[in-house]
C-alpha cells in the first residue's frame, strides 16, 4: 500500500531548477567559467555550499572560507530576486492535481528538499497547505544522495520508507531515495535518471492509479 508521497521541490513541484542554474552560471561567469547543462545536473539536489564546491572544482578555482560564504550569499541574492517574480503559473503542470488526488485518498504528503528557500517559495505560491510535513535545507545536516531528508520526512509522517514514494528530478535525489529504501519516481530525462524505479517526464503524466500499477500495490 502507498501510505505517503514525498516530493522534492525544485524541478518537481516548481520550475525553479532553471533559476538555480541561471544564478550559479552568473556566479561562474564572474570567475570566467560557464556551466554546461551536463555539469548543471551535478548541482541539482545538493546544498548551496556543496554546489559551490562542485563549481569551484570544475573551474579549478580555490576560494577562502570567507569568499565561499560571500559567493553563496551573492548566488542566493540573485536566486531570490528571480523567484520573487514567480507566480502560480510556474508551479509545474499536474503538481496541484496530483497532490490533491493523493490527499483526497488519504495519502500523506511531505516535502523533502535541500533548499533553504522552500517555505517562503511554497507560501508565495499558495501551496504550502498541501504539505503535512516539510523537511528542507534548514533541517538537514546531510545532503542528497544521503537519504536523511526523506527518512526525516517518513519519520515525521509516521510511515515506513517502503510504504512511501519519493519524486525526484536529480540523480543525487533518486540515489537518496533508493538508499533509504523508498520507491523512487524520476521526473525528467531517462538518460539522467535511469536509477529510478520508474521515470516520467512530469507530474502531469501521473495519477494514483498509474502509481499503484507501476509499483504493483
Ligand atoms: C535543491 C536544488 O533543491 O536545493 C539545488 O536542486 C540547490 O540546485 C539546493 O542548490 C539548495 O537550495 P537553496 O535555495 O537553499 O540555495
Ligand atoms: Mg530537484
Amino acid at each position: 500500500m502507498i501510505k505517503a508521497c514525498i516530493f522534492d521541490l525544485d524541478g518537481v513541484i516548481v520550475d525553479t531548477a532553471k533559476y538555480h542554474f541561471k544564478a550559479w552560471n552568473r556566479l561562474a561567469q564572474t570567475m570566467g567559467f560557464e556551466i554546461t547543462n551536463e555539469q548543471n545536473e551535478l548541482l541539482k539536489g545538493v546544498s548551496r555550499m556543496e554546489s559551490l564546491e562542485v563549481i569551484l572544482s570544475l573551474a579549478k578555482k580555490e576560494l577562502t572560507q570567507e569568499e565561499k560564504i560571500e559567493a553563496c550569499r551573492q548566488k542566493n541574492e540573485w536566486y531570490v530576486e528571480f523567484i520573487s517574480k514567480m507566480d502560480e503559473k510556474e508551479i509545474l503542470p499536474g503538481a496541484v492535481l496530483l497532490l490533491d488526488e493523493l490527499i483526497a485518498n488519504n495519502i500523506k504528503i511531505a516535502l523533502g528538499s535541500a533548499s533553504r528557500n522552500a517555505v517562503p517559495l511554497l507560501t508565495k505560491l499558495n501551496i504550502i497547505d498541501r504539505f503535512e510535513v516539510i523537511v528542507d535545507g534548514t533541517k538537514t545536516t546531510e545532503s542528497k544522495p544521503h537519504p536523511q531528508v526523506f527518512l526525516m520526512g517518513a519519520d515525521a509522517l509516521g510511515v515506513k520508507p517502503e510504504e512511501s514514494i519519493v519524486f525526484e528530478d536529480s540523480v543525487s535525489g533518486v540515489q537518496a531515495a533508493n538508499t533509504g529504501n523508498f520507491m523512487s519516481v524520476g521526473i525528467g530525462d531517462e538518460d539522467q535518471l535511469h536509477e529510478a524505479d520508474i521515470i516520467f517526464s512530469g507530474l502531469n503524466d501521473i495519477n494514483l492509479l498509474i502509481l499503484q500499477r507501476a509499483f504493483a500495490i
